[in-house]
Parts: C-alpha cells; structure tokens; sequence
C-alpha cells in the first residue's frame, strides 16, 4: 500500500530515509554521514517541502519515493524498496504513484538520476517509459560512481494502435494530405504502423495532452557508413491539430526529437519539407535546421 505522511511524521521519514542511505548507499546522491545529522526543523522542512509517499506491507515501511516541482519539471528522488519487500512491484508501484502526481502538477517531465551500476533500477525506470537524455555526471555522493539522467515525457510518447484514427485525421487535414489520405480504418495503415511499431529504429510519437492526441512525427533512425558507420535521424510526416497550433507544440515536439536522436547518438538529424511549405520552412530555419540540400523525390504511384 502507497501512504503518504501525516504532517508530523517527520520521524518516521527521518527512519524510511535513514535505513536506505544505509541499505544502498551507491544509489543515492547524498549519504546516510550527511543526513543522520538533519535536525528535526531540517527533517520537518523536507516532509513538507516535496511531496513523499511510503510504501507500507504488512504493517512495516518498506519503500520511499519523493517527488519535487522545480522550474516546470518534476524531479523523481529517494526512490528506495526494502530488501524484504524487492522483487513484488512495490518500486512499480511508487513510480506509478510518483508519475501520477506529476500529472496532476501539470508538468510535461519527470526526470531523474540513476547510477548505471544499478541495474534494477534501471530496468524499472526504463520499464515505465524513462530515457536517458544523454547527460551523466560522477554520483554527488561518491564522484567515481557515474550516473546518467532519465527523463519521461508526460506530453510525448510512442504512438499506440489506438491513436492510429487521430494521427491519420492530422495528416489529412492539411493542403497536401488532404489529397493523398483516405480512410483511417484502412487496414494499410494499421499494416504500416505495426511495422513501425516493431522496428527498433522507427518510432511513432504522439503528444497527448488532457487524452487527446494533438501532434505527431515519425523518427526514423536511419544507418550508414558514411561518417564512420554513423546513425542519422529522419524526421517525417510532422503534424500538430489545427486546434492546438501557434502555442509552441511543435517546436517542443522537434526539440524533444533532436534530444532523443542525440541521446540515442546520431550524429544529424535530417527531414525534407515539400516546397509549397513556406510556413514550415520558416519553422525549421527558426529550430536551428539549415536548408543545405536540394531533396528530389520520384513518384512511383
Ligand atoms: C530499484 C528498486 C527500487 C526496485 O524496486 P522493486 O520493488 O524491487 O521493483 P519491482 O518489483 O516493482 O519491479 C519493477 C520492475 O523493475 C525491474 N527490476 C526490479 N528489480 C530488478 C532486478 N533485480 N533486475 C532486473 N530488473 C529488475 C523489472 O523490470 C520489474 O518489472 P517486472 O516485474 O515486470 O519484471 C529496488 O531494487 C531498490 O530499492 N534498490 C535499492 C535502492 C535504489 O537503487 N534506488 C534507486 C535509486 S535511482
């Protein structure tokens, strides 16, 4: 079970806390030395301060997460489950738990640190949909430690079977698509998508937003062996809801892009526009894009 604290409960996060920093201590950026000297107005502030939840099974704490709000973004801290309780879902669950109140903060990430040594949690954060956005750092608590950063997207993510209706209903409703799309229940494009969907180097994304689907592109992660054999991301088929336009979703949307080819190791990232698009064009000049090449496309239907 998931509690949260009472507000004077301060001793009993003071234990939780505690008994991590002295369970693992190569997981954590600060150190059981440090925090065993917090006095009670110290441990009182940071009961207060953040938002901590405990997990508890058969009447014992077993597990500790803590999430802060800072300059837009939620930060996933002191994320700690008992030996006993390890291997249960207790670490899903406080993660569950954690991202759900960054929801409801109305932020569009939650990011983290976790050592690489650390390989179940590792595999949790990953599990739920975690990243690495590509920085690392030495562990503050030991700097030998190296630990990378994760983050999680609550506006973008993998497109499902089911958004397969709304992002076809973007891509038609525009100039061009308008022309060349036809019915979402079309079983080709369900055919394509599967086959996306299992490439490990061609991604489908969406941002939702309130559970609506409002934007979408294709990053395919293309190989070559120019440049030393390296991998170059292709943006395709950008698209953002008429309704949710000129609010900065789709500059996000390519920067969240670039950051993710980054973090993955490609050495460019690279698109066409068709060239009726001056708008679009305007748009990636604006992200940074240079319009360094004549792209030549062959109809073949
Ligand atoms: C990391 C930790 C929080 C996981 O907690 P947990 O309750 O054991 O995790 P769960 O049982 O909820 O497991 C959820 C998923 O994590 C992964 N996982 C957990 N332990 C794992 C392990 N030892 N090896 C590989 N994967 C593991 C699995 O993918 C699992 O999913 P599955 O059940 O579908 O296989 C726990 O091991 C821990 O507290 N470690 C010490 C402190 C720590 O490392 N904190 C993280 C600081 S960044």
């Amino acid at each position: 079970m998931i509690e949260r604290f009472g507000p004077d409960e301060w001793e009993r996060l003071k234990t939780v806390r505690l008994r991590a920093l002295r369970d693992t201590p190569d997981a954590f950026g600060s150190s059981y030395e440090r925090e065993s000297r917090f006095t009670p107005e110290t441990w009182t502030e940071r009961l207060t301060g953040s938002w901590w939840r405990v997990a508890v099974r058969e009447g014992r704490d077993v597990g500790l997460v803590c999430v802060r709000i800072e300059e837009g973004r939620a930060h996933l801290l002191a994320m700690w489950v008992a030996p006993e309780a390890r291997n249960r879902g207790v670490g899903s669950r406080l993660v569950d738990a954690a991202v759900e109140r960054a929801r409801q903060a109305g932020v569009e990430e939650v990011e983290l640190w976790c050592a690489d040594h650390n390989a179940a949690a590792r595999a949790l954060y990953t599990g739920k949909g975690f990243t690495p956005s590509g920085r690392t750092m030495g562990l503050p608590s030991n700097p030998d430690i190296p630990e990378s950063h994760y983050l999680l997207s609550l506006l973008f993510r993998a497109a499902r079977r089911d958004d397969l209706p709304a992002i076809v209903a973007m891509l038609a409703d525009d100039p061009l698509g308008a022309r060349r799309e036809g019915d979402p229940g079309d079983p080709r494009y369900l055919a394509a998508f599967e086959r996306i969907d299992a490439d490990p180097y061609d991604e489908l994304i969406v941002a939702e937003r309130d559970g609506k689907v409002i934007g979408t592109m294709q990053l395919s992660y293309l190989a070559g062996l120019s440049r030393l054999g390296a991998e170059r991301c292709q943006i395709e088929a950008v698209r953002v809801a008429a309704s949710a336009r000129g609010q900065g979703l789709g500059r996000r949307m390519i920067r969240w892009g670039i950051d993710r080819a980054r973090a993955r190791g490609c050495v460019m990232v690279q698109l066409t526009s068709d060239k009726s698009r001056a708008d679009a064009h305007r748009f990636y000049d604006s992200l940074g894009f240079t319009a360094s090449h004549e792209g030549y496309k062959l109809a073949l239907s």
